[in-house]
């Protein structure tokens, strides 16, 4: 055979097919031009494709070439002709589809326990006034470290200690932020007092994954900075926080402990269903760092505090291990 006759004939067959394709005016017609032209056994085009054997080998790659594109088009003209009948359900001259059938439930999505604990704390932060605020997860030193009161020696600024990631072409390393306390010092740098913020994002810490620890985490930041503030307010604060987030009658205890950026520094503890965990630091920002965001210390006073957001989160539901945060397990997820 030559392919001159091949061609025509895959010709002759893509019109035929496409008219009684285009003018099948229910389903029973549709399938009965399917099984004609297109039927796996005795259908035209399985006719033709078994003369493809009876051409010479040059042509044989022009013409496998075009009887797969007539048979494409032919497959999109037959799911037109389909979809066409089946557009209008009500018609009762198509069976195509059973409208008396329950429909597919769509699958709703849902924010992932960290985003709603951080939405949450937002809000219950909100009505005391707390401004939500952002910054940036890549840092220079000065904003997490110095002007933290962090000095050069401190174990905390250990480069195994922290991801350094690059070296700006002006100034120095910049890192991965370990803390969000870097927040309190970009907004104090633009901004005057009286000012409450909390700042709740993404920390980095070389940390081995376990149960309790992972190498990217999230904080909440607290700042408050307002004349004749005291650890009263802060306790206040705190003990309000808790007793929304956790629901009930959470007890809040400091500990004291120390920080670079606070003095006195505390450790916060809470109790809820008769067990006390740690759930962060705080204390009054220390005259240093009130200095080195051009406060004066004499005039100006306020707290800080920083919370875990996974332990909170952990503790409000019982989650037992904070690397189901991240396992993406759609089980684990659906629960919350
Ligand atoms: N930034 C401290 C930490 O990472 C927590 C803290 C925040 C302590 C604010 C005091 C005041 O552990």
């Amino acid at each position: 055979m030559s392919l001159e006759r091949f061609v025509a004939e895959l010709d002759s067959f893509y019109l035929d097919a496409g008219t009684s394709l285009a003018s099948a005016g229910d389903a029973a017609a549709v399938e009965v031009a399917r099984v004609e032209f297109l039927g796996a056994r005795s259908g035209r085009l399985k006719g033709i494709q078994k003369t493809l054997g009876a051409l010479g080998a040059s042509d044989k790659p022009a013409a496998g070439k075009r009887f797969n594109e007539v048979k494409e088009a032919i497959a999109a003209l037959l799911s037109n002709a389909q979809a066409r009948l089946i557009a209008d359900p009500s018609d009762p001259a198509t069976d195509a589809i059973d409208i008396s059938l329950p429909g597919i439930p769509l699958r709703i999505g849902r924010l992932h326990p960290i985003t709603q604990t951080i939405r949450r704390v937002e809000e219950i932060m909100g009505r005391l006034g707390f401004e939500s605020v952002d910054g940036p997860e890549v840092e220079d030193e000065r904003h997490n470290f110095e002007a933290l009161n962090i000095p050069p020696e401190h174990p905390a600024r250990d480069p195994l200690d922290n991801f350094y990631v690059a070296t700006a072409s002006r100034g120095g390393p910049l890192l991965l932020r370990s803390q969000t306390s870097t927040v309190q010092i970009r907004v104090m740098e633009c901004r005057k007092p009286p000012l409450r913020i909390v700042s709740i994002g993404r920390v980095y810490r070389p940390d081995t994954a376990d149960a309790t620890h992972y190498p990217m985490f999230h904080q909440v930041e607290g700042l408050m900075i307002e004349p004749g503030t005291t650890m009263a307010h802060l306790k206040s604060v705190l003990r309000y926080f808790a007793s929304s987030f956790l629901g009930g009658d959470v007890r809040v205890r400091f500990r004291p402990s120390f920080f670079p950026f606070t003095e006195p520094s505390v450790e916060v503890d809470m109790e809820w269903g008769g067990r006390w965990i740690e759930m962060g630091g705080a204390g009054m920002v220390d005259p240093a760092v009130l200095t080195a965001v051009g406060y004066d210390p004499n005039e100006v006073s306020g707290f800080a505090f920083g919370l875990g957001v996974e332990r909170i989160a952990a503790r409000r539901w019982g989650v037992a291990d904070i690397r189901d945060f991240y396992r993406n397990d759609i089980r684990f997820l659906e629960q919350f």
